[in-house]
């Protein structure tokens, strides 16, 4: 019995993969290395102790999915591979919605034609737009979101709510706020590949001195400090919450409802200057950076609150923003040390 995890050599994915693997879980990854590189992998194993199964395809292509489920006991899916570039995707639409929705429709017809169930989503708060108030619950209205990605995630979970209900499968989709960080071992972070369009990698990597200036987008914006604030998540806390939800979806009954949904944040927002700050705190380095415009679609404020998953997954956030950003300069380190594989 193995739990297929899809993009699970991307940020979030190899972080699920390990805590998967320490809570003795087979993983059976496809990622098509869009965005990850190979050394991620044998990081996985360094860290665990235990290689996971790899397949490198791209989960367009039905064919090769099908011997993967025939190959292997596929009880659930973590789905994390998708294209998340908020900007390209409003130059590249009908690239990201193939990308993220004809994958997603793959392993579903798997799962339809096998009477597999348990099905986790990586959703994100964006499906709530600006909320009215904050902080943002699971009740909260959701608003159209202004990017094509965020599209193609509100539909993801409206593809998968009509899947649960038409064939009685359980399903969790994860709403989550910014997540950022390293793995303490600092063998596994975010690939800083191109200009970092994050906030997190763009500090990283102006503390570096790769980028000259770190530009914060905006502070006239009705907040304490004038910039936009956030809900930092770290994402080992983040991983954690997907074997929580998971394994609430194995043991769940008939009688329980067929969707889930959880916000996974800190329930604490942050300013992008208070990130600043502490990042500069935390590593005793220094973020030169320089005030700019607002940034265009960018919403002013989103906090979550994350009580349901404490309630019901007993999950909540440990890690502070200050230790969060620790792990960053030390995954920054990490990378000086293998630059040559790295495109910056
Ligand atoms: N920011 C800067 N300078 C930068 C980068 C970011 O000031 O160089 C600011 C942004 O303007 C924003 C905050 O830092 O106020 C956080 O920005 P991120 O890009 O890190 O994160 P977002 O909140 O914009 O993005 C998140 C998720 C996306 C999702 C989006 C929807 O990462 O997946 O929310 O709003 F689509």
């Amino acid at each position: 019995m193995a739990i297929l995890v899809t993009g699970g050599l991307g940020y979030i994915g190899s972080h699920t993969v390990v805590e998967l693997l320490n809570n003795n879980f087979e993983v059976v990854i496809v990622d098509d290395l869009s965005n990850t590189e190979r050394f991620i992998l044998k990081n996985i194993e360094e860290i665990t102790g235990k290689r996971p199964v790899f397949y490198p395809f791209d989960l367009k292509r039905r064919e090769l999915l099908t011997q993967v489920f025939d190959a292997h006991h596929i009880e659930g899916c973590i789905n994390f591979a998708a294209s998340k570039a908020v900007g390209e995707s409003q130059l590249k639409p009908i690239d990201y919605y193939e990308n993220n929705l004809f994958s997603l429709i793959n392993i579903l017809q798997e799962f339809k034609e096998r009477g597999i169930s348990n099905f986790i989503f990586s959703s994100s708060c964006t499906v709530y737009g600006q909320a009215d108030k904050m902080p943002i619950d699971e009740n909260t209205p959701l608003k159209m979101p202004e990017s094509v990605y965020g599209k193609t995630k509100q539909m993801g979970e409206e593809i998968l709510s009509d899947f649960a209900k038409a064939y009685q499968r359980k399903v969790s989709l994860l709403r989550y706020f910014n997540p950022i960080g390293a793995h303490p071992s600092a063998k596994l972070g975010e690939l800083p590949i191109g200009i970092p369009n994050n906030l997190v990698p763009y500090v990283m990597q102006t503390a570096a001195g790769v980028r000259e200036k770190l530009n914060i987008w905006g502070n006239d914006y009705p907040t304490e400090d004038g910039t936009a604030v956030r809900d930092y998540i770290y994402v080992v806390d983040l991983a954690k919450a997907h074997v929580a939800a998971l394994q609430k979806l194995m043991q769940s009954t008939s009688e329980e409802a067929l969707i889930d949904i959880y916000n996974l944040g800190t329930g604490k927002g942050s300013s992008v200057m208070e990130v600043v700050k502490a990042f500069e705190l935390a590593n005793i380095v220094e973020v030169p950076y320089q005030i700019c415009d607002r940034r265009e679609g960018d919403i002013t404020i989103a906090y979550a609150n994350a009580d349901k998953a404490e309630r019901e997954l007993g999950w909540k956030s440990e890690t502070s923003l200050e230790e969060a950003l620790k792990t960053v300069w030390e995954w920054q380190k990490y990378l000086e040390t293998r630059n040559t594989e790295i495109k910056l």
